[in-house]
């Protein structure tokens, strides 16, 4: 889509065919579907969870310190947070195997120094808090519904994929409209878009890390 394109859209829309072929892309990452194939053992994806945990300590705390600009205002709901749910999971599911410290993070910290320097940016923030929580609350469900079978959790350690008191497909309805009626001009949506494909990106980088150890993560 060009940039005139993005203009004439709704801004969900254009989030979504501005990423559509990186989702496609993190989909098939390596790493993502030995996880999702079952050929990933629980220290690969304690060690996925521990990325995570990087990444979303900065988003949550960027959301917070922003929470009073009147863009980000409408986005912002402290019911989506997932940190403390993610250091719950890895509590839950830690054996202390070394394998579990293999991956560094060094791509989760460099994808929430990002977010850090989104701050003060409305539309590079909204664009962060669209990338993450839209995909917790879509393919999320089902990948948590594949991991508790895949390891035969009973719902232990899956805290990351249960949100109190949202029911997903209402609840992304009713963000589209508010992402739809945000008040940005056509140089802070292009900027949002790029913002999300940045994301993206930086999902990958995470995908790609952890894929390098998966000799050891294999189940
Ligand atoms: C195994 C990997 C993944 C699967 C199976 C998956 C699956 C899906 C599915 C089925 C949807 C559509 C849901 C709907 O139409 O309501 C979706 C949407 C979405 N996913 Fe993923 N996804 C994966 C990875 C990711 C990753 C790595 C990200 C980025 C962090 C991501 C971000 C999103 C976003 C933002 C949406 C919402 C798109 C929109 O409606 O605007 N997904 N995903």
């Amino acid at each position: 889509m060009t940039i005139t394109e993005q203009a004439t859209v709704p801004l969900s829309v254009a989030f979504k065919k501005g990423s559509q072929d990186l989702h496609d892309q993190a989909e098939a990452a390596t790493f993502i579907d030995d996880l999702m194939n079952g050929k990933v053992n629980l220290a690969g994806y304690v060690n996925y969870l521990k990325s995570l945990r990087v990444v979303y300590a900065a988003l949550e705390e960027v959301a917070r310190d922003n929470a009073t600009d009147p863009i980000v205002a409408v986005m912002h709901d402290p019911a989506l947070e997932r940190l403390a749910s993610i250091e719950a999971d890895i509590e839950a599911l830690s054996t202390g195997a070394p394998e579990e410290s293999l991956c560094q993070h060094e791509a989760a910290t460099a994808y929430a120094a990002d977010i850090h320097a989104a701050s003060g940016n409305a539309p590079a923030i909204v664009a962060h808090h669209y990338t993450r929580y839209l995909g917790d609350l879509s393919g999320g469900l089902a990948i948590g519904k594949i991991l508790d079978r895949t390891f035969g959790l009973e719902g232990r350690g899956l805290a990351m994929y249960h949100f109190e008191d949202i029911k997903a497909k209402v609840y992304k309805e009713n963000y589209r409209e508010r992402l739809d009626h945000l008040p940005l001009d056509d140089a802070q949506r292009a900027e949002a878009v790029r913002e999300v494909q940045s994301a993206f990106r930086h999902n990958q980088s995470v995908f790609a890390e952890l894929g390098q150890h998966l000799a050891s993560y294999q189940r």
